[in-house]
């Protein structure tokens, strides 16, 4: 019998009854989790005792356990690239020992971080200096893994900020770079050219606009970048000193990197001990996502409610709604992590999947979405599931009466969805409103919530570093959870290749060196219209 086969028999047997029905007086506690402070509320879901057991059952069967033993232990569990997957060693303890090919990584880890202290207190500290004086501002180049998690990290603690402020420029489209240098003074400015591999095009091409721009302006270019890779060879010929080249071993994915180098431009930002208490963050949801029982662990929790309700109950989409306006760049990192990890259509083995890939994640901070999206998601005919994030406290004293109006909405949406309006409660409205016959009918239907709609709740106390650290680990073993349940190497990234393989071959098309012979009728027309 398939794995599957419980959980779809629950789900049809199910699927009539209304979430509000299963509400008792000790739902809210029993179907949510805490770890170190943060809850995790799936108690408005339409999952039952019976479903969670059947869930953890099939995180049970499908390995989560041993697999998650295997990547902590550093086997090569990303085995189209032959790689082990040890994000987690860049935030491991000081005791820790994890071996890859025999030998522990984690010496060298502890070397790079402090040389990354090093640096970034020299930066802060004027120690470190442009040819016109004190670094006013960094410039991080990167694109995907090597600038959404810095960019959104930086974003997210902007009220500890105290060094130099810091700019992400990731879009091959030049206005990115052009908008970004614009008003930014080349001899105290510091660029960090980002890239896992330092080939890629985007940031290659970013790098060299960069270098220009500051050349222009003083003598020695190279003397104010700094560079973040794995691959030594390439910094140091694009002329970086090694003493400012940063490097990290290809067993850290891109979109999994900001525990450690990549997130340079952050710890230049925050500080070196800000940053430490980022990696507590991250090392103490390690420690509860290896110790907690399934059925009260934050990740594994997380993950089987997005396979509920992606795989079991058809869901295809899932929106991130933090009411945390400094996590705006949370979701687009999330799409990264999410569906770069688990946008797969083959299992490890090359066979198709059994079952969908992860799902699409999208969303916007709240309360802006209210006013924009969340027509469809209240109205629309399809459900999508929503996954609410919010603080109990700002970091703004003078706004507490702001910050609580951002929790009711929060949790005002969440009740909405969950409860809706029925049909008779909106006939009441318009009656109130002096209508009647057929026109009450007819306005009525207009205001009719369905309702039954599921939501989840991640709160905390406050963004701080930490905080923020459990969030970032949280998704991330969520993702890895996901990942073993589909069977799926969530390590590998295959289906970004295509394209930009077919970039390449274009670029001398659109320069007019090349031909449009054997392209598509559309492509062709598009050439010859762009060009
Ligand atoms: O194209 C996808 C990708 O390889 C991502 O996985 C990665 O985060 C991004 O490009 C940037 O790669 P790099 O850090 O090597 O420049």
């Amino acid at each position: 019998m398939s794995k599957w086969a419980e959980l779809q028999r629950l789900h049809d047997v199910n699927k009539g009854r209304h979430i509000l029905d299963l509400f008792d007086e000790g739902r809210a506690g029993d179907f949510s989790v805490t770890a170190d402070g943060m809850l995790f509320d799936y108690s408005k879901t339409n999952i039952d005792s019976a479903t969670r057991a059947a869930l953890v059952r099939l995180a049970e069967v499908s390995g989560v356990a041993e697999k998650r033993a295997a990547m902590f232990s550093g086997e090569k569990i990303n085995d189209t690239e032959g790689r082990a997957v040890l994000h987690v060693a860049l935030r491991a303890g000081d005791e820790a020992v994890i071996r890859v090919d025999g030998q522990d990584v984690l010496p060298e880890v502890r070397r790079i971080r402090a040389a990354c202290a090093a640096f970034a207190r020299d930066v802060r500290s004027g120690a470190f200096q442009g040819q016109g004086g004190r670094i006013t501002d960094v410039v991080n180049i990167g694109i995907g893994g090597s600038d959404l998690g810095p960019a959104m990290a930086t974003l997210a603690l902007a009220p500890y900020h105290d060094g130099p402020r810091c700019h992400f420029v990731s879009n091959v489209d030049g206005a990115h770079i052009h908008d970004v240098l614009q008003g930014l003074d080349p001899t105290t400015t510091l660029v960090i050219v980002a890239s896992k591999t330092f080939t890629t095009i985007e940031t290659m091409t970013n790098a060299d606009t960069a270098k220009r721009w500051m050349a222009a302006k003083v003598a020695d270019p190279a003397a104010q970048f700094a560079a973040v890779s794995t691959a030594r060879d390439r910094t140091s010929a694009y002329g970086i000193d090694p003493a400012r080249v940063f490097g990290f071993e290809d067993w850290v994915g891109g979109r999994y990197s900001m525990w450690g180098p990549i997130g340079l431009a952050l710890m230049i930002a925050v500080g070196p001990e800000r940053f430490e208490e980022f990696l507590a963050g991250g090392r103490a949801m390690d420690e509860h996502f290896l110790t907690a029982p399934f059925a009260a662990n934050m990740p594994v929790m997380l993950a089987l409610v997005g396979i509920w309700h992606n795989q079991i109950c058809g869901h295809a989409t899932r929106a991130v709604l933090p009411y945390d306006q400094r996590l705006a760049r949370l979701p687009a990192y999330l799409q990264q992590l999410e569906m770069e990890s688990n946008g797969k259509r083959v299992a490890i083995d090359g066979s198709d999947l059994e079952t969908h890939s992860g799902p699409v994640v999208w969303g916007e901070p709240g309360t802006n979405g209210q006013h924009a999206f969340y027509q469809l998601i209240h109205q629309g005919t399809r459900v999508v599931p929503c996954e609410f994030l919010v603080a109990r406290r700002g970091h703004e004293p003078d706004l507490v009466h702001q910050h609580l109006l951002l929790v009711a909405n929060c949790l005002a949406q969440a009740e909405a969805l969950l409860r809706g309006r029925s049909l008779d409660e909106a006939r009441a409205i318009m009656a109130r409103k002096g209508l009647t016959g057929a026109e009450l009918e007819r306005q009525a239907r207009h205001r009719v919530f369905p309702g039954n709609r599921p939501s989840t709740v991640l709160a905390y106390d406050r963004l701080t570093p930490f905080t923020l650290g459990q969030i970032i680990a949280l998704y991330e073993h969520r993702v890895f959870v996901e990942g073993v349940i589909l069977g799926i190497n969530s390590y590998d990234q295959w289906g970004v290749e295509l394209g930009k393989e077919l970039a390449l071959a274009l670029q001398p098309v659109l320069e007019g060196k090349a031909g449009t012979e054997g392209k598509d009728g559309s492509t062709a027309a598009l050439v010859e219209f762009l060009r």
